[in-house]
């Protein structure tokens, strides 16, 4: 009998292990891969990418910040059979842009409470911290830092819990060190009662109009400093139609009121910005959700335009689907390098995405992206 009992409390002991286990799961079932040799100052899209524990970094839609002299690369955390956010913004570290330590959950999401849907209703949209809670849509964090204020300033696309895509809106959280913890402030539509600086009517304004009073849609989404230190927020509004580039205020914290229209009916997603030689480049996407399309390039003189449409900088097998990628954040380094980034999803299996890096060449004076199996970057000769 006391063998069967301890036999029992053995086995409820295990399954105990099971279910916090299971708890923990998004993070649990990982693919891993050991740093090898060769992977020293070596980037190779699309392979596993192990972090200084051995497993496949976990920030897809990312960003990197420098801050210091230590890049910063936030993205969002990814499960294995969803791709709704269970976890948050995950947050990695690196000298040299190849060897990554993993800094843990920079923006958490929060414990659904038991009466949060009926909270959010009485409320009426208002912001609670509801807003991201888990199993909403998180995508694409964005994190740049204010010198003024000295606060890291985080900015992604969120679509409430339960609402599929529908409330697209963005999200900003702030933290006092690059990786966290980031405290949410406030999710919103963007710019609502403004007109854009071109004013209105316009082409394609069917949805800016509709939109006027309640505020602009916010989905894909990215943050771009400028040498005089003004930000701006740049985001697929107006059903995907039309890209929004909107200036925020000094904090870095909102909108400040003046916003363009860019490419108006373009249908334009992943928009990923830099400047070289005072020109404004601009990859994005077209709207085809998961599965990859063929890149799309944009320059101006100005961030406010206008805005000229290129072939597409894409180069080598799969070009014309963006090497089975999609555009997330174009990184400058130091030197004036530039590189691509995007994402391989695999919305099967979220947490296996992998990650396209290369560099940007220049021919005849404009931007060119071209395959590489494997490349080396400058910094780490
Ligand atoms: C893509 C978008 C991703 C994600 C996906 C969902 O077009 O770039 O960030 O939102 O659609 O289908």
């Amino acid at each position: 009998m006391k063998k069967q009992i301890s036999s029992f409390i053995l086995k409820s002991k295990i399954i105990l292990l099971f279910a916090a286990a299971m708890m923990v799961l998004p993070t649990a079932a990982k693919q891993k891969r050991a740093l090898t040799e060769k992977d020293m100052g070596t980037i190779r899209s699309g392979e596993l990418w192990p972090d200084d524990k051995g497993e496949h970094i976990n920030a897809h839609g990312g960003g990197i910040l420098k801050y210091n002299d230590t890049y910063y690369w936030f993205g969002e955390h990814k499960s294995e059979h969803t791709s709704d956010a269970l976890v948050g913004v995950m947050c990695y570290s690196s000298k040299d842009l190849v060897n990554w330590c993993n800094c843990g959950v920079a923006l958490s999401v929060t414990e659904p409470a038991p009466n949060q849907e009926s909270l959010r209703m009485s409320r009426r949209g208002a912001t609670t911290d509801s807003d991201i809670e888990r199993g909403c849509i998180l995508e694409r964090p964005k994190v740049i830092y204010n010198p003024v204020t000295k606060k890291f300033c985080m900015w992604f696309h969120l679509e409430l819990k339960g609402q599929g895509y529908n409330a697209a809106r963005y999200g900003v959280a702030v933290a006092d060190r690059p990786e966290g913890p980031y405290k949410f402030l406030y999710s919103s539509r963007a710019n609502a009662g403004t007109w854009p600086v071109e004013g209105s009517p316009m082409s394609f304004d069917e949805y800016l109009k509709r939109d006027f009073g309640t505020g602009q849609m916010a989905r894909d989404m990215t943050l771009f400093v400028d040498d005089d230190g003004k930000a701006y927020h740049i985001f697929s509004s107006e059903e995907n139609y039309t890209l929004h580039i909107a200036e925020l205020t000094a904090d870095y914290l909102h909108h400040n009121g003046r916003y363009t229209r860019m490419a108006p009916g373009g249908q334009n997603e992943a928009p990923a910005i830099f400047k070289h030689d005072g020109t404004y480049w601009m990859i994005t996407s077209g709207c085809t959700g998961w599965a990859p399309n063929e890149a799309r390039m944009f320059s101006a003189p100005s961030i406010w335009g206008p805005w000229t449409q290129h072939p597409n900088p894409c180069r080598g097998p799969l070009a014309e689907k963006t090497f089975n990628g999609q555009s997330t954040f174009v990184l400058t380094l130091d030197k004036g390098d530039y590189i691509f980034m995007a994402d391989m999803w695999r919305p099967q299996h979220p947490i296996d995405a992998r990650y396209i890096w290369l560099p940007i060449e220049f021919e005849d004076g404009k931007p060119v992206v071209r395959w590489r199996d494997e490349w080396t970057l400058e910094i780490n000769k």
